[in-house]
């Protein structure tokens, strides 16, 4: 069952190449991301250490975290070899001048 839920504005979106961390008002962590003009919602936070994907930026397809460069595809959360972990990807969509969510 879908749970969508509004994460910001399209105009407070990330711009090309860059990320952000939006908490939900459920209390969850969302590292949005946009790559090729789409936005990508990812669990925020890294399964390393626990690093704030939001913070990171984009390279190649994937989000790279701040904190030791692990990076994790947008669209499947796999972590680039040679590490082995993924992170929670949500379904994106926008509605009127909404991004919204599916934390389900
Ligand atoms: S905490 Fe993300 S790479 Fe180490």
């Amino acid at each position: 069952m879908s749970q969508w839920v509004r994460l910001c504005s399209i105009g407070e979106a990330p711009e090309e190449g860059k990320a952000m961390q939006v908490t939900t008002p459920e209390g969850v962590d969302v590292c949005l991301a946009r790559h090729g003009g789409d936005l990508h919602a990812l669990d925020n936070w890294c399964p390393h250490r626990r690093g704030p994907l939001g913070e990171g930026w984009v390279e190649g397809g994937a989000v790279v975290c701040p904190w030791h460069a692990w990076a994790f595809d947008l669209k499947t959360g796999v972590a680039h070899p040679p590490e082995r972990a993924k992170v929670d990807v949500f379904p994106v969509k926008t509605e009127g001048e909404d991004v919204l969510v599916d934390l389900a």
